[in-house]
């Protein structure tokens, strides 16, 4: 995590708009200090917690509850990585191992937190869960990996584990589809420098950035969207709904023409 996440402007924006959150990550991941700087910046404290651990989302859970004295309001899980995809692996040639690994960590990890908040009922009345997803869930984007197929299992938990929620304890759970976004995880996917650019050509509005979704995500926290839920929900600057732009189409006849 570093100030490239999309978590880490989601925590600046919750800070500014008054918002009191804890702040979390795997134990590893840690060691890399940045997120000291952020828990300083916003007076927050950090728990670490490996997301495919129960114990540790338990523990997370238990901890944010003690710092608040009281039930949460709102929960972003920002959590995405693949181990295919970090070796090098086609999706025509997976390690099943890595692939296990990855599911765990990007979608899994989604039902095991949400697990933790509903049984120990953490979770005030109104609140919002979030996470985050891609369009590679319903589109094909060949260098996007298993990574499409755990974001496809991310958002199906969202609906499924939304209903109880719902349900239960009134609360709403939504993923937002977000552009493609130049940070640790976004540029680790190959061809990221050509995905991005078409994409921003493809999108009526352009690709929406990291503080973009930041935004967003504020509005999805707050009780102006209470009865929002089980969506998936595009914030993409138009490119789920586009077929080919002006842009696009002659960037592709100009490169026809060379030939
Ligand atoms: N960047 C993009 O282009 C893009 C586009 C759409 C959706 N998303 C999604 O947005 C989310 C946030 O990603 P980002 O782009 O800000 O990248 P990022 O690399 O900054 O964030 C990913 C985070 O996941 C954490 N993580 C990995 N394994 C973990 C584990 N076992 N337990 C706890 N945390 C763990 C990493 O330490 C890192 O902080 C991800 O779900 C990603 O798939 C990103």
């Amino acid at each position: 995590m570093d100030e490239n996440s999309i978590a880490w402007k989601t925590a600046e924006r919750v800070h500014e708009e008054g918002g009191e959150f804890v702040l979390t990550n795997a134990p590893i991941a840690m060691r890399m200090g940045s997120i000291k700087d952020l828990a300083e910046k916003t007076g927050s404290e950090i728990i670490p917690a490996d997301a495919t651990k129960v114990e540790d989302l338990d523990n997370l859970v238990e901890k944010a509850m003690e710092i608040f004295g009281g039930k949460i309001d709102f929960v972003l899980h920002s959590i995405g990585m693949s181990v295919n995809v970090r070796k090098g692996k086609h999706y025509t040639d997976m390690n099943y191992d890595y692939t296990t690994k990855g599911w765990d960590v990007s979608a899994v990890s989604f039902h095991k937190t949400m697990q933790s908040l509903y049984k120990k009922d953490a979770m005030n009345e109104w609140g919002s869960i979030m996470a985050l997803s891609y369009i590679a869930a319903q589109k094909v984007f060949p260098d996007y990996n298993d990574m499409a197929d755990n974001k496809a299992y991310l958002e199906s938990i969202a609906r499924s584990f939304g209903y109880f929620f719902g349900k239960e304890k009134n609360v709403r759970v939504n993923t937002i589809s977000q552009s493609p976004t130049p940070t640790t995880a976004g540029t680790g996917v190959k061809g990221f420098d050509g995905f991005i650019a078409y994409a921003d050509k493809m999108s009526p509005l352009g690709n929406a950035t990291g503080m973009d979704c930041a935004n967003y995500i504020i509005t999805l926290f707050s009780d102006l969207t209470k009865r929002v839920t089980l969506q998936n929900l595009y914030n993409d600057g138009g490119f789920s709904n586009m077929g080919v732009s002006q842009q696009v189409m002659e960037a592709f006849i100009r490169d026809q023409e060379e030939e």
